[in-house]
């Protein structure tokens, strides 16, 4: 699904109009509150096919939300989702990421006593139901073995590309902070998704591995995979993305390229606000 076409580029006029041609990720005055808080308020924008787009904004902007509500974990209060033209609003986390768009989780606690192969393993379960296990007819074990072994296969695989293959019987739990983070991209991996969406991959990892998770990233956009990255260092943003997008109180407030964001008034002043 995710292999780069070597088609020679079409002219546009065979193109179908309508769904199939907007942007894979549209979200549309995507609105979410929580008791009397707003951490969504509005806000709309589109991530393009193939693109490393970043997500930023001050603290309590709203971004992790805005991941929550595309991704199903939380169900928005109002506003539509669409992946590939479909409405995928308020769908499931583990529908959703059938369909193709994961976000990373952090490891949970209860998984830290686990090994790093096991927490591969488990990933599907919460993540992704479908694709692997509803095509598995009752009562065919053989089937059930075989998928198993897929999943068991990939699961070396990523941790063979994120290059922590060495610490697959290490506890999770004794991971250093790059580890984990590249634990957890590999997790969101397992199911080859299409889209990704990235909260603060980086937080804590030394500048050796960010330079390796990054690295990563990029390859996979060259295989195909769209990635959106919350990711507060300035720099990464500006050195990798082609595309910003400025949260600001559970708005959008501004997007373009690095050079338009950085030139951008309104978005200096949204950081500096943050603090008077
Ligand atoms: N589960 C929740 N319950 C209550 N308030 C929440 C919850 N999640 C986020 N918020 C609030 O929503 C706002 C936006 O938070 P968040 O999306 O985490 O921002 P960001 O990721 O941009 O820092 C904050 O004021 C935060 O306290
Ligand atoms: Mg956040």
């Amino acid at each position: 699904m995710s292999e780069a076409t070597e088609a020679p580029p079409e002219e546009s006029t065979d193109a179908v109009p309508g769904e199939d041609s907007e942007p894979p990720l549209v979200v549309e005055d995507l609105r979410k509150t929580f008791g009397g808080i707003t951490a969504v308020d509005g806000a709309s924008f589109s991530v393009e096919e193939g693109t490393l787009t970043g997500l930023i904004g001050p603290n309590g902007a709203g971004k992790s939300t805005t991941f929550n509500l595309i991704t199903g974990v939380h169900r928005p209060t109002s506003g539509t989702v669409r992946f590939h033209g479909e409405d995928i609003t308020g769908l499931s986390t583990h529908r959703i990421a059938n369909r193709g768009l994961v976000r990373t989780f952090q490891i949970a606690r209860e998984l830290e006593e686990m090994t790093v192969l096991e927490n591969m393993m488990l990933a599907p379960k919460g993540q992704v139901g479908e694709r692997f296990w509803h095509s598995v007819l009752p009562g065919l074990r053989g089937q059930v073995i075989e998928q198993e072994e897929e999943l068991r296969e990939r699961a070396w695989q990523q941790l063979e590309f994120f290059e922590i293959d060495h610490l697959a019987d290490e506890y999770a739990g004794n991971l250093s902070g790059g580890q984990r983070k590249l634990l957890e991209m590999a997790r969101a991996l397992l199911t080859d998704p299409e889209l990704v969406l990235l909260d603060e991959p980086l937080a804590g990892v030394n500048p050796t591995l960010e330079e390796k998770l990054l690295d990563r990233v990029h390859e996979l956009r060259e295989r195909g995979n769209t990635f959106l990255l919350v990711e507060h260092d300035m720099d990464v943003i500006m050195e990798n993305c082609e595309h910003v997008i400025v949260m600001h109180q559970g708005q959008v407030l501004a997007e373009g390229t690095p050079a338009e964001i950085t030139g951008n008034e309104e978005v200096v002043e949204a950081y500096l606000g943050g603090d008077v």
